[in-house]
């Protein structure tokens, strides 16, 4: 089976396992990722947001405008890379997903990472770091590659702070765009 038919399935599991009904009876689509299926690179925010919901696709609001920027401004595409959400249905009022919401997807994300198979995954935000590094202060390590290993499945994760975070802050807005520069960088020492 090739890489897009095995997450075609991943995703049908999701709505035949019926994982966090609440979420799925208000959701208009389940959103399980876009990009290219063969990137170097997955990007993992948290959850989908209005805009997500409605159009089935992950990051295509005022979030999603400056992760383009963002990837644009360091020689990448959409097409490039791939990105998804720790939660694939969008939580009510934009609420934060719950720790019972990211624990009960969590396997599929695991599943959709060894269907890709990226060299290195990019946390955006703390909901999908904490999982990948606990207890760890994302200000102390953001922009850091590091080698871990979860579910069996070794990866280079890097974490980042959230585009919706650093959209209106200044100072976190300049170290994300800093960290973003930075990525090509660890995607050439993997190669
Ligand atoms: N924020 C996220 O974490 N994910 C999206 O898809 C959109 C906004």
């Amino acid at each position: 089976m090739d890489k897009k038919a095995e997450l075609d399935r991943l995703r049908h599991e999701i709505i035949t396992k019926n994982v966090c009904p609440e979420l799925a009876a208000q959701a208009t689509n389940l959103v399980m990722g876009d990009g290219n299926v063969n990137a170097d690179m997955v990007f993992i925010g948290e959850a989908p947001g209005k805009k997500e919901d409605e159009s089935g696709l992950p990051f295509v609001g005022a979030a999603g405008k400056f992760l383009n920027t963002m990837l644009t401004q360091a020689g990448l595409e959409r097409a490039d890379v791939y990105i998804t959400n720790i939660v694939k249905y969008r939580p009510p009022k934009n609420r934060d997903p719950s720790a019972k919401e990211k624990e009960a997807f969590l396997p599929f994300l695991l599943q959709q990472l060894s269907i890709i198979q990226p060299k290195v995954v990019i946390t955006l935000g703390r909901h999908s770091m904490e999982y990948f590094l606990p207890d760890v202060k994302i200000g102390e390590v953001h922009g850091q590659p590091q080698r871990i290993k979860v579910g069996g499945v070794e990866f280079i994760i890097v974490p980042l702070y959230h585009p919706a975070a650093a959209l209106y802050n200044g100072s976190l807005r300049q170290i994300l765009i800093d960290d973003f520069l930075y990525i090509p960088k660890i995607i050439d020492k993997k190669t």
